[in-house]
């Protein structure tokens, strides 16, 4: 097999003198920061390596490795996570000229953007409601079918599966909706990239006929933060995201982070089957421990629930405990240095990856043990689902539209200028140009309780429309 990207900047860069970017010129003696971060092969695009915007050598050989490895048509590298993807992927598929597209509300904001971005109006899939934890079902077909009839027009179809919960919409099923009406679907599995190599895992989002698929390998897999995966199911999608992707993506993209997707897609390709086992097992592991704790619980969707769901997150439920997820996370961090992933009212969120092992379990296990022997049982009431505000405007034009900043309790009434949302996950519950109703202010309360945050980013206050 061909050298991989990794092995050609061990090998290939030693005798050369780089009088080209980046600036520390792969003199890791410069500073301690340097040689931990491995700037001795941080090299961007050099001659006898490959070009990511036109790739003909090694980053090609990569990408059809990626390819084959998901049944994907092609397959792009992405440096700038599913972010750069999704955005890439949304104009390729809906192009600029406006309408609506269909999405879930609980999106993340990169959807919401790329919608921005081509004036795309969001018109939202009805979704189900899991009323303990607080927590959104997939789209089912039901809801998807009726979206459709009522938005004939629509332009782009978006589904996100895994959600962050790990839950799995049926996309074999929505994909095939969407297409008999003739609109082209893109799927945000950026928590899904381990979905799909092995079959003792759920399938993937690729074989559902997805138009585009969007796979953050960072998330789940052993691969440096930002890079990603983009797959393209025909070649003339292919060509149009390419195209795309050279609008969204850096020019000097970072070999480190092309030689740790190769690397990623590799190791899989050749060791696979014994990680995903090993990975298993540490699962299996888990859920029988987890049979011991009393109040706290590992949640699973209902006996008979339509939908999926990826074994890989552990979602702590907390909804029958004397304790809520924030509590439980700062409790986890302060007494046994375990940061969880996310936090919500009900429920706090352990990511498992390939790389955990049984003793990142055990720890983890101990840590909520030592917790819940000191709780006791609490009956809770049900969340109430979401409700959507009215829209006066869409987003990209109030995005566009004069505004200003209020304090919280000014805000009520007025019509939102900006994104309003917890991150993670970054799926918003206030979207630019809807109305912002006192319920929703209550929820942030002083703005500072689980992680509230504004895309506009001024601390106690909100943007609004002037
Ligand atoms: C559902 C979903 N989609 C997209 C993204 C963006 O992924 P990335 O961080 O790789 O850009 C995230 C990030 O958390 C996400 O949760």
């Amino acid at each position: 097999m061909n050298r991989s990207i990794y092995e050609h900047l061990a090998e290939d860069l030693t005798a050369r003198l780089p009088m080209h970017m980046p600036g520390h010129k792969r003199n890791d003696m410069l500073a301690p920061y340097l040689k931990e971060l491995g700037a001795a092969l941080d090299i961007t695009e050099i001659q006898g390596f490959d070009n990511l915007r036109a790739p003909e050598g090694m980053l090609r050989d990569a990408m059809e490795r990626a390819a084959a490895l998901y049944g994907a048509h092609r397959s792009f590298f992405l440096v700038g996570g599913s972010t750069a993807g999704i955005l890439a992927g949304i104009r390729a598929l809906a192009g600029e000229g406006g309408g609506e597209a269909l999405i879930q509300r609980n999106s993340h904001l990169s959807v919401y953007n790329g919608l921005a971005l081509c004036r795309l109006q969001p018109a939202y899939i009805p979704q189900g409601w899991e009323k303990n934890l607080g927590i959104y079902y997939p789209p089912g077909e039901q809801g998807l079918l009726a979206a459709l009839k009522n938005h004939p027009r629509v332009r782009l179809v978006v589904l996100t599966s895994p959600g962050y919960e790990g839950l799995l919409a049926d996309l074999p099923a929505l994909v095939g909706l969407a297409h008999r009406a003739g609109v082209p679907v893109l799927v945000d599995a950026a928590h899904g990239a381990h979905l799909g190599p092995d079959g003792r895992f759920p399938a993937g989002a690729v074989p559902s006929g997805a138009d585009i698929v969007v796979h953050s390998l960072h998330k789940t897999l052993p691969s440096l933060t930002q890079t990603a995966l983009a797959h393209a199911r025909t070649e003339s999608v292919a060509q149009r995201l390419e195209e795309q992707l050279n609008v969204f993506q850096t020019s000097s993209p970072s070999y480190l982070l092309l030689a740790s997707i190769d690397g990623c897609i590799r190791l899989l390709a050749d060791k696979g089957p014994v990680l995903y086992e090993g990975w298993l097992e540490v699962l299996q592991g888990v859920k029988e421990w987890a049979k011991r704790l009393r109040y706290l619980r590992l949640w699973q969707p209902d006996e008979g629930s339509p939908y999926g769901i990826d074994p890989s997150k552990l979602v702590i439920d907390c909804s029958q405990a004397s304790i809520g997820g924030e509590e439980l996370a700062d409790r986890l961090l302060r007494e046994a240095g375990i940061d969880l992933e996310m936090v919500a009212s009900r429920y706090a969120l352990a990511m498992t990856g390939m790389g955990d092992t049984a003793q990142s379990m055990d720890r983890l296990l101990d840590a909520l043990l030592a917790v819940d022997r000191q709780l006791h049982a609490q009956t809770k009431e049900c969340l109430p689902a979401p409700f959507i505000p009215s829209a006066h405007m869409p987003p990209f034009q109030a995005l566009c539209s004069p505004w200003e900043r209020v304090s919280l309790q000014q805000a009520k009434g007025r019509t939102a200028a900006e994104y309003l949302m917890r991150y993670p996950p970054g799926a918003p519950f206030v979207v630019p140009g809807e109305h912002i109703e006192a319920s929703v202010l209550e929820e942030i309360g002083d703005g500072h309780s689980l992680q509230f945050t504004r895309t506009r980013l001024f601390p106690g206050q909100i943007a609004v429309l002037r």
